[in-house]
């Protein structure tokens, strides 16, 4: 990230979370407050949306991401969590839109410039903030999240869910995995949602093609993409921390889950979304 600078990228998700609820009517993942956070006229966003037919792809992955870190949040619910944590918050709305949020601790961690930026982004649209949300200012690379959620007032007794979505390709390995070994020791259970891709040698030329075009936009953009996971070595390195559960989605099982019907032939290999649960 440019130094000082908010997150641009987080500006393109929000524009893609915005652009669903326009063009899909919400149809996979549903956010009231998507365009308002956004601060832009819906035809205009739709117009950019349509300006280039593959922005649909990365506008759906961002969507199912959602959605399904959404799902196993609200099951997590209802079975009694009470912490939830969001890291790499960028413009996500859970926290001022979960049905759950008065019952909830919502940590937003995010980098500085990002965070200054989003608050005033919610004051400008005039967004309630919920007497719960924590917002809790971080660089991953920089400072561990056991020492920033530490001063924000984060309870480690807490059973706790953390969404980690849209952030780990921006982050160096060591400190992906950092991350995830502070999640895995928390003592009375946690889950993570997050999403990463796999290695770009080991995708079909299609894909390969569409990765190092927007590979090269977001390192223009000073948000390079530095790391990559194969399945089965990130499969294997979760359980080696602790983590008892895991639910990995590809593109194939992303698509039977949220397009069922629909005979999509894909690769095994491009964006995948996954749940780790150590309960
Ligand atoms: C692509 S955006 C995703 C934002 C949000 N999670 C979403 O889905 O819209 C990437 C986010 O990661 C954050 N990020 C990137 N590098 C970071 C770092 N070193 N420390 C803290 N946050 C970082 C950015 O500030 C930004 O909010």
């Amino acid at each position: 990230m440019e130094f000082g600078q908010p997150s641009r990228t987080a500006l393109a998700a929000a524009a893609h979370r915005a652009a669903h609820q326009i063009l899909e009517q919400g149809h996979i993942f549903a956010d009231p407050l998507a365009l308002r956070i956004l601060g832009r006229d819906a035809e205009s966003v739709a117009r950019e949306a349509l300006e280039d037919a593959s922005r649909r792809r990365m506008r759906i992955f961002i969507a199912v991401r959602t959605r399904f870190a959404e799902d196993a949040l609200a099951a997590a619910v209802e079975r009694g969590l009470r912490q939830v944590v969001v890291l790499g918050a960028g413009l996500d709305t859970y926290a001022y839109r979960s049905p759950f949020r008065d019952r909830l601790t919502i940590f937003e961690v995010d980098h500085p410039a990002t965070q200054e930026w989003k608050r005033r982004r919610l004051a400008d649209a005039a967004i309630p903030l919920p007497s719960s949300l924590v917002f809790a200012p971080l660089d991953f690379e920089r400072q561990t999240l056991a020492e920033g959620l530490a001063s924000a007032g984060f309870d480690p007794a807490l059973q706790t869910f953390f969404t980690w979505l849209g952030v780990v390709p921006y982050l160096t390995e060591p400190s992906v995995w950092s991350t995830l070994g502070f999640i895995a020791n928390l003592r009375n259970g946690a889950q993570v949602v997050f999403d990463y891709a796999n290695p770009p040698d080991s995708l079909s030329p299609q894909s390969r093609l569409e990765h190092d075009t927007r590979s090269a936009r977001v390192a223009e953009l000073g948000e390079a993409w530095l790391s990559y996971f194969e399945t089965s070595k990130l499969c294997h390195g979760l359980l080696d921390l602790g983590f008892t559960e895991i639910e990995d989605l590809g593109p194939p099982q992303i698509a039977s889950r949220y397009f069922p019907g629909r005979a999509i032939s894909l690769p095994d290999t491009g964006g995948h979304i996954l749940r780790a649960a150590k309960l």
